[in-house]
Order: C-alpha cells, then sequence, then structure tokens
C-alpha cells in the first residue's frame, strides 16, 4: 500500500521478475514503516507473511530465512538504497535525496489538494453513488448527544467518500411522525403560545412536550386527546396538518442553523412521514410474498430468523392496522433505491439499533432487493455526561457556545494568541474542532465520557492543537512570503526530523485508506495528530529565521506541504482550520 509511485515500481517490478509473478500481487504485501521521532527507519516494508499466504511463497519453513533469501536476491540501486531482511519483514530505504524531492513535488506544482487521494491505492476502489442518512434527529424532541455524534461522523463518511470521488448524497431523515405530535399537539393547545413559538421554538417546543407528557401520566383526558389528535393527522386533517407543518418547519429551520455553525449540510430534508402511505403498500407486498405472518396478538410480522424457525420475528404492523418505525424504515429504504439509484446506502445512529437495522436488510433481502447487501449501519457508542459546566438541560446550541466561550477564554489569557478580525468566530471553529476529535479519536463503538478539560488542552492529542499546529504554520509561512525559492535543493532536508516528518506524510494515503476501509475516523485523526507532533519538533529544530536562504526555502517547502495535509485531513474530518489563533 504505497502512494510513492516510484518506489512502488522499483520494487514491485524487481519483486515481480525475481518472483515472476504479476506485478499487482505485491501491492497487498507492500506498505509504509511507522516512523519514530528520533530513529531512523526504512522507508517501506514488504510482508513475507502476506506472501505466504497469498500463495506466492511457500508457506512453510523458517520465515525470517525466506525473508533473507528473498532480500539477497532483490538489488539496491539508486532509488533504493538499502534493502534488509528483519523479523519476517523486507524493509526498502529510499534514496533521501529523492524521498524529499518526489514527496514535495505535489506541493509545488499546485496538486497538494490531491495529495495522498491519488494514491494507487484507490485505483481498485469502487465509486459511485454513496447514500449517506445521518443526524435524522426527533422532531418536537430533544436533539440529544446521539444526534451529535451521528452529525458529525456522518459529515465525515459523506466529506470522505466525496474526496474519493464517490457522488454523495447527504440525507437526514427526520423523525417527524408519531405519537409525539399527537401529544405536542393536544399539548400545544393547552401550555402552548404562538409568541413563545416564535422567539425561541426548539426551547418552547420542548417544555411543551415536557408538560404535555407530565399531564399524560395521570390525566386520561390529555392521553385521549393525544391520540385523537395523532388520528387527525393520519387522516391528514388540515387544522391538524397544519400546526404539524408549523412545528416542523420551525425546527428544521433551526436546525439549520446549528448545522451551519457546524459546517454540516444536507441535499436532502427526509423523513419518516414521507413514508406512511409506502409503508402500507410495503406490508401489502409482505403478504402477497407470504412473507408477513400473524402472531398470537395480532400484530403482523416477519420471520428474520436464520433458520426460517419464526424464533425471532419482527412485528411490522400493529394489531390495529398502523405501521411501526421499521416498516417505514422499508419502505423509505425501497423509495431512495428508486429514486436515487444508490451503489451503496449508509446509515449513522447509536448502538441501540443495530438490530432494527440488521432487521431491517433482512427483510429487504427476503422481499428480493438484494442491493441490501450494499446498505451497511455504522455504530456508535454513548457519551456519558455531555453538559454544559453548570450543568443544565442541554440543546446542542448550548453545547457549541460552551465550546466557543471556554476556546475565547483560553485564548484571552495566553500570550501567544494574535491579534485577529474575529475571535468569535476562531474560539467556534477551534472550539468545534475539539469536540470532533475527542469523538473521533477512539473507535466509533466506544462509549466516552465528556470532558471539557481535556478537550480543551492546548497540548494533549485535542482539536485545539490541530488548530493551533495549523495556524502556528500558516503564521510562518506568511511571514516569509518573499522567501520562495526560485530552485529547491533537496539535499537540504536530509536530517532525522524533515526525514521523520516526509516519511510520516508518505503514510497520509495508508490512513485515508484504511478510514475508508471501516469507516472509522481514528486513523485519520491519529495521523494528524501525529504529524502535528512530528511538525512541533521541525518548528523546534529546523528554523527557519535566521538560517541561509537556501535552508529557509527548503525548510519552508516542508512546512507548506505539512501544511496542506493537516489541513485537507482536517477538512475531511470535518474541521475549518483557522489560520490565526
Ligand atoms: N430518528 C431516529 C432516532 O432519533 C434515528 C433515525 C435513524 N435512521 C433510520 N433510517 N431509522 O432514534
Amino acid at each position: 500500500m504505497v502512494c510513492f509511485s516510484k518506489v512502488c515500481y522499483f520494487t514491485v517490478g524487481q519483486l515481480s521478475r525475481t518472483l515472476q509473478q504479476p506485478e499487482d500481487v505485491f501491492i497487498p504485501a507492500l506498505s509504509t514503516v511507522r516512523v519514530f521521532k528520533k530513529e531512523q527507519t526504512a522507508d517501506f516494508k514488504l510482508s513475507v507473511g502476506t506472501l505466504r499466504s497469498n500463495g506466492i511463497l511457500p508457506p512453510s519453513g523458517d520465515i525470517q530465512l525466506q525473508a533473507q533469501d528473498l532480500a539477497s536476491r532483490l538489488k539496491p540501486d539508486s532509488v533504493v538504497e538499502d534493502i534488509s531482511a528483519d523479523c519476517g519483514l523486507i524493509t526498502f530505504k529510499v534514496n533521501r535525496k529523492l524521498l524529499v524531492q518526489k514527496l514535495l513535488e505535489p506541493f509545488e506544482k499546485g496538486k497538494g489538494e490531491k495529495f495522498g487521494l491519488n494514491s494507487e491505492l484507490f485505483d481498485t476502489f469502487k465509486r459511485g453513488t454513496t447514500l449517506v442518512e445521518y443526524s435524522s434527529p426527533n422532531i418536537a424532541k430533544k436533539f440529544h448527544a446521539g444526534h451529535l455524534r451521528s452529525t458529525i461522523i456522518g459529515n465525515f463518511i459523506a466529506n470522505l467518500k466525496q474526496s474519493l470521488g464517490n457522488r454523495v448524497i447527504r440525507m437526514n431523515y427526520l423523525g417527524d411522525w408519531g405519537m409525539q405530535f399527537g401529544l405536542l399537539g393536544a399539548g400545544f393547545g393547552q401550555f402552548g403560545c404562538q409568541e413563545k413559538l416564535k422567539q425561541n421554538p426548539l426551547q418552547h417546543l420542548f417544555e411543551v412536550y415536557v408538560q404535555v407528557n407530565k399531564e399524560a401520566e395521570h390525566n386520561e383526558d390529555t392521553k385521549q386527546a393525544a391520540r385523537d389528535f395523532f388520528r387527525q393527522l393520519e387522516r391528514r386533517e388540515s387544522q391538524a396538518v397544519s400546526l404539524w407543518q408549523q412545528f416542523r418547519e420551525i425546527t428544521v429551520d433551526e436546525y439549520r442553523r446549528v448545522y451551519k455553525r457546524l459546517g454540516v449540510h444536507f441535499d436532502i430534508y427526509s423523513g419518516e412521514s414521507f413514508h406512511q402511505d409506502q409503508a402500507q403498500e410495503v406490508v401489502q407486498q409482505l403478504q402477497s410474498q407470504g412473507l408477513l405472518k400473524t402472531s398470537d396478538r395480532g400484530t403482523g410480522v416477519v420471520d428474520v430468523s436464520a433458520d426460517g424457525d419464526m424464533s425471532s420475528v419482527c412485528t411490522v404492523l400493529r394489531s390495529d392496522g398502523t405501521t411501526l418505525y421499521i416498516t417505514r424504515d422499508i419502505a423509505a429504504a425501497i423509495d431512495r433505491k428508486e429514486k436515487y439509484n444508490f451503489d451503496e446506502m449508509i446509515y449513522v445512529t447509536d448502538k441501540s439499533q443495530a438490530n432494527h437495522f440488521y432487521q431491517l436488510f433482512q427483510i429487504l433481502l427476503a422481499m428480493g432487493h438484494s442491493w441490501a447487501d450494499r446498505c451497511q449501519h455504522v455504530p456508535f457508542g454513548l457519551v456519558q455526561g455531555m453538559k454544559t459546566r453548570t450543568g443544565e438541560v442541554v440543546f446542542l446550541e448550548d453545547v457549541l457556545d460552551e465550546a466557543r466561550a471556554s476556546v475565547l477564554h483560553n485564548m484571552s489569557q495566553s500570550k501567544t494568541t494574535k491579534e485577529m478580525d474575529d475571535p468569535g468566530g476562531t474560539a467556534e471553529k477551534v472550539g468545534i474542532s475539539a469536540l470532533l476529535v475527542q469523538d473521533f479519536k477512539g473507535p466509533l463503538r466506544s462509549d466516552y465520557k465528556f470532558d471539557w478539560d481535556r478537550m480543551l488542552q492546548a497540548q494533549g492529542d485535542t482539536g485545539v492543537f490541530l488548530q493551533y499546529t495549523h495556524a502556528r504554520l500558516c503564521s510562518l509561512i506568511q511571514r516569509n512570503e518573499g522567501v520562495e525559492a526560485a530552485t529547491f535543493d533537496p539535499s537540504l532536508l536530509i536530517e532525522q526530523t524533515s526525514i521523520a516528518t516526509l516519511q510520516h506524510l508518505l503514510r497520509y494515503d495508508e490512513a485515508l485508506y484504511h478510514s475508508a476501509q471501516d469507516l472509522q475516523p481514528k486513523h485519520l485523526v491519529n495521523f494528524l495528530l501525529k504529524l502535528c507532533h512530528l511538525i512541533a519538533i521541525a518548528h523546534r529544530e529546523l528554523p527557519v529565521k535566521g538560517s541561509p536562504q537556501d535552508v529557509a526555502q527548503a525548510r519552508l517547502r516542508l512546512f507548506s506541504g505539512a501544511c496542506s495535509v493537516l489541513a485537507n485531513g482536517m477538512r475531511i474530518l470535518g474541521i475549518t482550520p483557522v489560520d490565526k489563533m
């Protein structure tokens, strides 16, 4: 897995001739070597184990001897200077000047944007239309931490897929139907106020919802009123529908504002309400396909057991003839396939819905929709303790406000903070970056504890550190604008610190590749954090100011290349890099 074609072709070409095998069989066995700050390392490694399991080398015998034997048959030349065998691996060290020159070339030719993304690693990648469904909050209910996670994870997946050349459809599937509207509709008559609804819509709807829920706990009349209101909605009675529409529109407008702050957008706002009628059609189809069974309780169920023995069933129809969440999801999936003809569809929700999506895909397959094989659920864990510092009930906005305020406060305390036009805007971007990195660092499936102090540290592995490093690079580059090099001498960048940084850049495509494979942002995040640590050392050890002009020029190239990769990587994560802080 290598982006550095020259080496790849050299190595792969030799291997192919030596072992008399086609070139592409070696690509999966080849990867870059992990970088250490102080220690010199080779650049690429070839796994003999992989060659054995691919049937290219005999699977038995001493693996180290096999590695040594193969290494001795490969000849170093002016591109690859050194070939060694070590622990079942063959390592390749590229000529240092060539490494520097080839790696920095794309940035100089203005192709830095594509760096990593145009790697041969992605040559065999299937590109097509990807529909990503994410965020999907429930109207009139709280936008909770889970929705925030879905929003930022889905946005990352969409960005990544798009960078890799897919056509991406970003969809928000609102929970805009169901009994909560019955309650809200009934409650609004009792506790609602149009004036408050205009001033602070989300807050007001939420208050009404809480109040009416409390009321319904002990008051049968309220419960009945809620049922009545929902029935009116289902019958499309105009008064009920127009109130519902008002709630929906107001809430979506509010969401759009928050999404904008987060740098997230959607191509389509769909929702459960769109699939009411289709859900009934789905039930009929299931029936005519013989897939619908009636349970003892009179509900309509579909067998989703592995053995087809009804040991596990999924309810798609209530005994009163109304459909459920899953029925609407079946209808929605079929509708999306017809409308957008996606090649793959990705749903992002918390892991408690894993079984829901398993059942959804099973039922679609049973109905003959083989494309359900290309539908995927990306589950994530719980966020514990997402509160503002004062501990109030949390709307997403409160969290964003608090993040911004904290960063602003820290900036005002720090001696290195620069003069800037829009400190609030900068603090907002840095705060969001902190939220994202905290969330993306580990496996998505894991739960984590929300921790304001840790997340906002300027030096730890945080989003603040990413932003700080980016801003520092920008200011270095800006301060030295006149120093642009006419000629560039790669031999001025061969000390360990620059080589380690460059070797790490060489791994960018692999980080992207791993993230694209398992849709986990941690590979990219950890790559960028390590890059920032290497840049911090480079700042210390490779000063630009006070160095001879040619050295200063060469170092600036290194810093510009690193800055460009950092910025591109941050954008894929969903972070807007700041130039000053
Ligand atoms: N609105 C749902 C919730 O908040 C999430 C919807 C997920 N998407 C779907 N197609 N079911 O739990």
